[in-house]
C-alpha cells in the first residue's frame, strides 16, 4: 500500500467555514495552513486584469507562464492568507464576491488546475499542511492522512457569507449573494476537471447547526484517532 501523506484535506462548498475551521486546525497542530481557493482567485484577477479570454486555451496558457503566486500569513494566530501575485499583495482585492465567482469560472480550465495542482503538491511535500478547498482529498492529496469534507445548506452558507462582508463594511444584497453561491456550486460540482466531491474516504461533517468551535473539536478528535460523533 503506498504511503499516506502528513497532510490534511478540509473540502467542501462555500460558506461551510472551512477557512477558519482549516486556520484553526492548522494552529493547534502547528501546520502550514494552504488556501488552495486564494490561488484560483489570484489567477483569475491575473486573467481579468490582462483581459485574456478565457475560452482560449492558447491565451490562458501563455499567460499562465507569467504567473508567480506566493502565499503568506496576514498576521499571528489564524490571521488571514495573504497573496503575491508576481510580488504585489493582492490580498484584498481577491476577496470580494465577484473575484470568487471568476475564480470559480477559471478554475474549470484545464492548464490552470495542472499549475495550480503542481503548486499546492510541491508545498504538501514538506509535510505538516491544512489543505482546504474543493479537490484537495480527492485530487491534490489523495493520499492525505486525514480528509474532511464539510457542508451545509445553501441559505445557511449566503447567510454567513452576508456576514463576514458585513463585517468588512461592505453594503450587500442577500437575494444576489445566495443566488452567485448557488451558482459558484453548482459550477464548482458540475465542472469536468476535479470537480467538488466528497472523497470515499473522507468524513463528512454538516456544519448547518454547528458553530466553528464544535466543528473544529469534531476534526481534531478524528485527527487523533478519536471516533468522532456526526
Ligand atoms: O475557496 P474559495 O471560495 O476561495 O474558492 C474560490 C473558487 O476557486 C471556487 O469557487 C472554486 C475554485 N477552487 C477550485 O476549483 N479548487 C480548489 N481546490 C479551490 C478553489
Amino acid at each position: 500500500m503506498s504511503e499516506k501523506q502528513n497532510v490534511i484535506t478540509i473540502d467542501g462548498p462555500s460558506g461551510v467555514g472551512k477557512s477558519t475551521i482549516s486556520r484553526k486546525i492548522a494552529d493547534s497542530l502547528g501546520f502550514t495552513y494552504l488556501d488552495t481557493g486564494a490561488m484560483y482567485r489570484a489567477v483569475g484577477l491575473y486573467l481579468g486584469r490582462h483581459n485574456v479570454d478565457i475560452a482560449d486555451e492558447k491565451a490562458v496558457y501563455a499567460a499562465l507562464a507569467a504567473i508567480r503566486i506566493e502565499l503568506f500569513t496576514i498576521g499571528t494566530g489564524f490571521g488571514d492568507v495573504g497573496v503575491l501575485l508576481n510580488g504585489e499583495d493582492v490580498s484584498q482585492e481577491i476577496r470580494s464576491p465577484e473575484a470568487a465567482m471568476v475564480a470559480s469560472q477559471v478554475s474549470a480550465i484545464p492548464a490552470v488546475r495542472e499549475k495550480l495542482t503542481r503548486l499546492q503538491r510541491t508545498i504538501g511535500e514538506q509535510g505538516g499542511v491544512v489543505a482546504e478547498g474543493r479537490d484537495t482529498g480527492t485530487v491534490v492529496f489523495p493520499l492525505a492522512k486525514h480528509k474532511f469534507f464539510l457542508d451545509a445548506r445553501p441559505e445557511e452558507r449566503a447567510r454567513r457569507r452576508v456576514l463576514q462582508l458585513q463585517a468588512r463594511g461592505e453594503v450587500v444584497d442577500e437575494k444576489q449573494i445566495l443566488a452567485m453561491t448557488i451558482e459558484r456550486d453548482k459550477n464548482d460540482r458540475e465542472r469536468a476537471i476535479a470537480p467538488l466531491k466528497q472523497a470515499g474516504d473522507a468524513l463528512a461533517i454538516d456544519t448547518t447547526t454547528r458553530d466553528i468551535e464544535e466543528v473544529s473539536r469534531l476534526v481534531l478528535e478524528a485527527v487523533k484517532g478519536k471516533q468522532a460523533k456526526v
